[in-house]
């Protein structure tokens, strides 16, 4: 599937080639053969691109689909690829390098964003034109291709009198209708996360739908908002729209929609139902879009509210665990907490105590949560104090700081996080309560359906049916679970060190 799409994809940049404008000064014989690969998500720029190097003399720009053999180059001289790297080859791959082979006299790559080298790119010749306007993209790339010896000094264009590139405007920055907030410099780690989440965008499997959704889902704190925005800045230039809504309830969710409404020409209706209609005809009309539903907290509130169009991308952000119906089951990613080296990194970087070990007692000690790590840094930083320290007032009294710690007043102490989705799962199932006292009780670590079917001794006794009714037991950690309180595998249910 995936290289009939790059066939599909490049053959449609093949046809835009045939169309740009070439050089005035293009002589008969050309002596430098050239072509342009990129994955179909880059073809702004591998078009940009190729209608740059057509503007200089003496040479012809060529595009050849993905997996034909490239046709001998004229002259015997040889054919140079350019190559578009992206945040898109990360997810993609490049089935073109397979076919050609990183052979590094040939093949110059062009970085259009931020992105790793990919192992398979060797010691290829990486010109980086990401963050660069028009003037200066096309500078350098005509300078790195004279110093390559692909083109000659004096078959260049007058760059600074050409206001674009042969009428082939300069793909966009970014998105051109967003109220996404800046990223987040703090920000550490979550690199296969982020990147499967674009995998699963693009390849959604699942075809009877036009929207492709993800929903990312976990417990409170656990960075899945984070997550969102730094997945939505990464891939910001792919997108003519970025949406964030805050989902966590029907009016902030419906207010959210009619913002966007507006900011797409939609006028303001009154009938909610007839102004979500008006915005599912909007987005169809318009180009890629990115729709994040922030803390989503009911699947009926966004089917209700579901957009639609082609190639619209939806991201679910949710401690709810279950969003069948809307989303297929692969599509939903589980974000768990930090690895240790992040959680350490987090740590130092923020309070600027560079005592690893003391950082790795710390992190060990809130379960590597990145919302506990965050109050750990303005703690250490408020008092003055080091992660050493600090590591010391948790292993004396965890359940006081976490209680009482508020590092600013519009911002709650880490325990309420989880009292709240408490609350919420209890008014739906009251044993969930119990169950977690249970637990709390019994076996932190992580206890077995089984354990609890056996039955278990001096129990207070409001806790011996969850204990002793294994149906009573099962529906509250299916509950515990909807609501990404626990985690279940491989049979055994584990409470997050935290939630106890
Ligand atoms: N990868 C990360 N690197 C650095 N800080 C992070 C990371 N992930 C999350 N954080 C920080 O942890 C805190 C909690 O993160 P976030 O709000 O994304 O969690 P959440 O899962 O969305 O929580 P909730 O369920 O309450 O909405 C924030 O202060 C955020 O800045
Ligand atoms: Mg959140």
């Amino acid at each position: 599937m995936f290289s009939a799409t790059l066939t599909a994809g490049t053959t449609y940049l093949g046809l835009r080639l045939r169309g740009l404008r070439r050089s005035q000064q293009e002589p008969a014989a050309p002596v430098r053969s050239l072509s342009v690969f990129c994955q179909p998500a880059d073809a702004t720029y591998g078009e940009w691109i190729a209608a740059c190097l057509a503007m200089a003399a003496r040479t012809r720009v060529e595009s050849y689909r993905a997996l034909d053999p490239p046709a001998p180059a004229p002259n015997g001289s040889p054919t140079w690829s350019v190559c578009v790297l992206s945040t898109t080859w990360e997810t993609l791959g490049s089935p073109m390098l397979d076919h050609y082979g990183p052979d590094a006299e040939l093949l110059i790559v062009v970085r259009i964003e931020d992105c790793a080298t990919p192992p398979e790119l060797g010691g290829a010749d990486i010109v980086d034109i990401g963050h660069l306007d028009e003037v200066s993209a096309r500078t350098l790339l005509f300078h790195e291709l004279v110093a390559r010896g692909v083109l000659a000094e004096k078959d260049l264009p007058e760059t600074s009198a050409l206001p674009s590139a042969g009428g082939t405007p300069f793909p966009y920055g970014g998105p051109a209708i967003t109220n996404l907030g800046p990223p987040a410099p703090t920000f550490v780690g979550r690199d296969a996360l982020v990147r499967a989440l674009r995998a699963q965008f693009l390849h959604p499997g699942d075809e009877d739908h036009d929207v492709s959704a993800v929903a990312v889902v976990g417990m409170g704190g656990v960075g899945k908002s984070s997550l969102a925005v730094n997945h939505a800045h990464r891939y910001r230039r792919h997108y003519d729209i970025i949406w964030w809504i805050t989902a966590d309830r029907p009016t902030s969710l419906r207010a959210g929609l009619a913002r966007l409404a507006l900011k797409l020409g939609v006028p303001e209706l009154a009938d909610a139902d007839l102004l979500i209609a008006e915005l599912r005809r909007a987005l169809r009309e318009r180009g890629p879009w990115l729709l994040i539903f922030d803390n989503a907290d009911s699947v009926e509130d966004l089917r209700r509210h579901w957009p639609s169009g082609d190639g619209g991308h939806v991201l679910i952000t949710s401690r709810l665990a279950d969003w069948s119906g809307l989303v297929p089951g692969r599509a939903v990613l589980r974000v768990p907490p930090l690895s240790g080296d992040h959680a350490v990194r987090l740590l130092c970087d923020g309070t600027g105590d560079d005592d690893p070990e003391a950082a790795r007692t710390v992190a060990r000690l809130l379960g590597r949560l990145p919302l506990a790590l965050t109050h750990a840094v303005a703690y250490v930083r408020q008092a003055a104090t080091s992660l050493a320290v600090y590591g010391r007032l948790l292993e004396d009294s965890l359940e006081d700081v976490l209680t009482r710690f508020q590092p600013s007043d519009s911002v709650q102490p880490v325990a309420m996080t989880w009292n709240l989705t408490l609350r919420r799962a209890a008014e739906r199932d009251p044993l969930t309560l119990d169950l977690m006292r249970l637990w709390a009780m019994l076996a932190p670590e992580g206890l077995s359906r089984d354990l609890a079917g056996e039955g278990v001794p001096d129990l207070p006794g409001h806790l011996t049916p969850v204990a002793q009714d294994a149906v009573a037991y099962d529906l509250a950690v299916q509950h515990l679970h909807r609501y990404s309180l626990i985690r279940i595998e491989a049979g055994a249910a584990e409470v997050h060190r935290l939630v106890r």
